[in-house]
């Protein structure tokens, strides 16, 4: 064998290997397993409970019992059932299942190839969003839709640009077992894979008082570490809280008037302390009267038609400054951007919202003079939250 016949053979080989590579993790850029650190868990949080600016006590539980109270149905009592699941998380939820949850959200054992965790594609310095119009899952496949910012998620019963989640607990392995996000192909490749550790038994230990890993577990302990995300330190929480400590500029002040107008209609849809709308319990048999989602009029036809007929998740709008590119599909770099689609770029679909129409049923026009338009992303910059965005308790714990 010459030279050339020895090189040939050595890339055959190559080529060979990483071809097995691929059947076996299902995309070129697998990392083995040992590869991955171990989390590092020094410092204890409170995720039981939260203060709020006004010095309020937050419990995560109540938040918990109340979802359980499945909204959808309207309350118990009022012809609602109560969601067995979010009851089970309320009465499982302590800081030691949220610590796993923390740890099972950041881990890259997560995905089949070892390559995405949750926390791929939720930065928290970004809000919990990602940078991209579209994000990349473990083998290297885009995904249908813009990644979502996450802040609050356990006051929503309308979770994803579709609302097809009705609960932190409905959401949390979907992304597991998802075959392009992280592609998970089973429970007990999951538990097998989490019981290999040394660590993750000692947590669920803690966590569930059995150190067994079953895929109920997960779901709870990632369920309470979501439930615990709570963003409440804007500066807009600042004035509503203690009003003369902390002010609005006088463009602020003018977005904010803006935003709460019937020229704009903003608060009509973006509503309550999330700037947001969760599907409402309704009266007493339990039928909706708002709708979380709703058609903005991006496009004449929809390539993408969300929950039907282009209507998508009405989305909170904290830490909104951070979360760019904007909408389902991530087709706004800027909130000028925005802005300007809200501006003049309504578009005449049919299931157009009625908020969002003039007088003659025409796609409102509100042509924002430039410093409208400034007034109003000053007025969504205030929903940026810097404590959230920085608490260690939703840190990495692989980071370092
Ligand atoms: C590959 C990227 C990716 C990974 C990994 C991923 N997500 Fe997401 N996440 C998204 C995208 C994209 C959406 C919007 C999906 C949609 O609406 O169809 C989303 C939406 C969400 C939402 C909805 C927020 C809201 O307000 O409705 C939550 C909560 C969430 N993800 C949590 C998680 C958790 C927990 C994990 C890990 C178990 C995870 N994500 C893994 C990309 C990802
Ligand atoms: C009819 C209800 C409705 C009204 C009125 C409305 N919005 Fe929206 N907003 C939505 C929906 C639904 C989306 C997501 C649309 C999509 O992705 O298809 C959205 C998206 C946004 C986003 C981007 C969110 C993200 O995470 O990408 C911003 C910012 C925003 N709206 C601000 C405003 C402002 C400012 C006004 C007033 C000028 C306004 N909205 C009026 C329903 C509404």
């Amino acid at each position: 064998m010459n030279i050339r016949q020895l090189t040939g053979a050595i890339l055959v080989g190559v080529t060979g290997l990483v071809t097995l590579g691929m059947v076996a993790c299902d995309g070129d850029n697998a990392i083995a397993v040992n590869q991955l650190k171990k989390p590092n868990l020094i410092g204890t949080f409170d995720y039981e409970n939260f203060k709020s600016p006004s010095g309020a006590n937050v419990s995560i539980k109540d938040l918990l019992q109340f979802r359980a109270f499945k909204a959808t149905n309207g309350f118990p009592g009022s012809g609602g059932n109560v969601d067995t699941d979010m009851e089970e998380a309320a009465m499982t939820f302590s800081n030691a299942s949220a610590t796993l949850g923390r740890v099972l959200f950041y881990d890259k054992r997560m995905s089949l190839n070892n390559t995405v965790s949750c926390g791929s594609c939720h930065h928290q310095a970004i809000g919990f969003s990602d940078r991209m119009p579209v994000s990349v899952g473990f083998g290297g496949k885009t995904t249908k839709r813009n990644s979502m910012s996450i802040n609050n998620p356990v006051q929503f019963n309308n979770l994803f640009w579709d609302s097809r989640a009705q609960s932190t607990m409905d959401l949390s392995l979907r992304p597991v077992f998802d075959h392009i996000e992280m592609g998970m192909e089973s429970d007990e490749m999951l538990e097998k894979k989490l019981a290999a550790t040394d660590f993750y038994g000692p947590l669920f230990n803690q966590a569930f008082g059995t150190p067994e890993i079953t895929r109920r577990k997960i779901s709870l302990a990632i369920t309470h570490f979501l439930s615990s995300m709570v963003s409440m330190n804007s500066k807009m929480d600042m004035v509503e809280a203690n009003s003369g400590q902390v002010q609005f500029s006088m463009l602020e002040k003018m977005g904010r008037d803006l935003f709460f107008s019937e020229r704009t209609g903003c608060f009509k849809c973006h509503s309550g302390s999330n700037f947001s709308a969760p599907d409402d319990p309704g009266g007493a048999y339990g039928a909706p009267t708002v709708a979380g989602t709703a058609n903005v009029g991006l496009d004449k036809t929809y390539a993408d038609n969300g929950k039907g007929n282009g209507k998508f998740r009405i989305p909170s709008l904290r830490n909104i400054e951070l979360s760019a590119p904007y909408m389902h599909d991530g087709r706004f770099n800027t909130l000028e951007a925005v802005v300007d689609h809200y501006s003049h770029g309504i578009q005449a679909h049919p299931n157009l919202d009625a908020n969002l129409k003039d007088k003659n049923g025409q796609p409102k026009k509100m042509n924002f003079t430039q410093e409208e338009k400034d007034a109003l992303v000053a007025f969504l910059r205030m929903l940026t939250d810097p404590v959230f965005t920085k608490d260690p308790k939703y840190s990495d714990p692989f980071a370092n």
